[in-house]
């Protein structure tokens, strides 16, 4: 049987773009809504020809009615996905996160789409030291973009109740993985000490390294997707992404430093403020209503980023067209 048209907002951005290459190699006909504020049609440039980029803002009723013509499954990723512009920018950045996603379900309400997936953020826990983190914590949102994820996560549920739309909130933890940008924000680190350890630079790390994050390699997150968009039991649901492991920022550099065979040793800097301790997620849910189950290691992830980075540098092409 054919497969139902998927539309991928922010389809242009890292976790967009990788999205898009899963759902087109399991044969999805697939659809990209995107502004390219921070994503970069170089992305999708192997697929030229194999799927449509609609260049168009979420707040722009018109385009995002046109994008959802046909659609079965929306993929809604764009967001202004940093933290510090939520603080900086308060104003604009609810009105893309939240006034955007209420766009998009109402437009995907109205156009038939059967399921709406939204990628929401391990930000909604705040600093809850009630670790593993789980669903069923209440949520202690701790900056504007916290908020939004949380009010994107609510306004899928009362669809789901009002019109019987299918919705799934993800809540990713810190992904990471090619094409993310040394400036972008969560795993961010990664491609910064990426960037240093490959040219043998000093690696900074701020506070003492030993904060954990629970790092989950881009793959992993795109089976996620691919299992929230058929699975019968996750509507209405926001579910942990997350590998269910808790890595230190040393641990990270540790390992880059020996992948990359670089010579030098971090310098510890300031803690930043607001920085939390600690963040590992349960992920029992997830197992259960996806069947999901995290595939790649932090050490694989990072050998597969840093070999992704390689081929890209010896086939000439610029880093994040991998
Ligand atoms: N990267 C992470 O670790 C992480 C963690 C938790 C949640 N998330 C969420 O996942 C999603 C994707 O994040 P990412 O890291 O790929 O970020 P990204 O910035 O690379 O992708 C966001 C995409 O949305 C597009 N976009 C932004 N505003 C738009 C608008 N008004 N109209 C149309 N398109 C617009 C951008 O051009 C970009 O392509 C975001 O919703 C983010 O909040 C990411």
């Amino acid at each position: 049987m054919a497969k139902g048209l998927c539309l991928v907002t922010g389809g242009a951005g890292f976790i967009g773009s990788h999205l898009v290459d899963g759902l087109l190699a399991a044969g999805y006909p697939v659809r990209v809504l995107d502004d390219l504020s921070t994503g970069d049609e170089a992305n999708l440039a192997r697929h030229h020809g194999a799927l449509r980029l609609l260049r168009g803002d979420l707040r722009d009723r018109d385009a995002v009615r046109a994008a959802m013509a046909g659609v079965e499954v929306v993929f809604h990723l764009a967001a202004i996905s940093s933290v510090q512009r939520s603080i900086i920018d308060p104003v604009e950045s609810i009105d893309v996160n939240v006034r955007g996603a209420m766009q998009v379900l109402q437009m995907a309400q109205e156009s038939g789409v059967r399921r709406v997936i939204l990628a929401s953020s391990a930000a909604v826990y705040g600093d809850s030291d009630a670790l593993p983190l789980n669903e069923r914590e209440a949520p202690r949102p701790l900056s504007p973009y916290a908020v939004h994820k949380l009010a994107c996560e609510h306004l899928c549920k009362v669809f789901t109740q009002m019109y019987g739309l299918e919705t799934v909130a993800l809540r990713y933890f810190n992904v990471y993985g090619a094409r993310q940008r040394p400036d972008a924000e969560y795993a961010a680190a990664i491609p910064r000490f990426v960037e240093r350890l490959r040219r043998n630079d000093t690696p900074v790390i701020f506070g003492d390294g030993e904060q954990t994050r629970d790092f989950i390699h881009i793959s992993d997150v795109v089976r996620a997707n691919l299992l929230a968009a058929e699975s019968p039991t996750a509507c209405g649901c926001a579910i942990n992404i997350a590998s269910g492991h808790a890595a230190s920022v040393n641990e990270v550099v540790r390992i880059l430093t020996e992948l990359t065979g670089a010579t030098v040793t971090p310098r510890y800097d300031a803690p930043q403020p607001g920085d939390i301790r600690e963040s590992v997620a349960d992920i029992a849910l997830a197992r259960e209503l996806l069947g999901f189950e995290p595939r790649v290691s932090l050490r694989e992830g990072l050998a597969l980023l840093l070999e992704s980075q390689r081929s890209a540098l010896t086939s000439g092409r610029r880093v994040t067209d991998h």
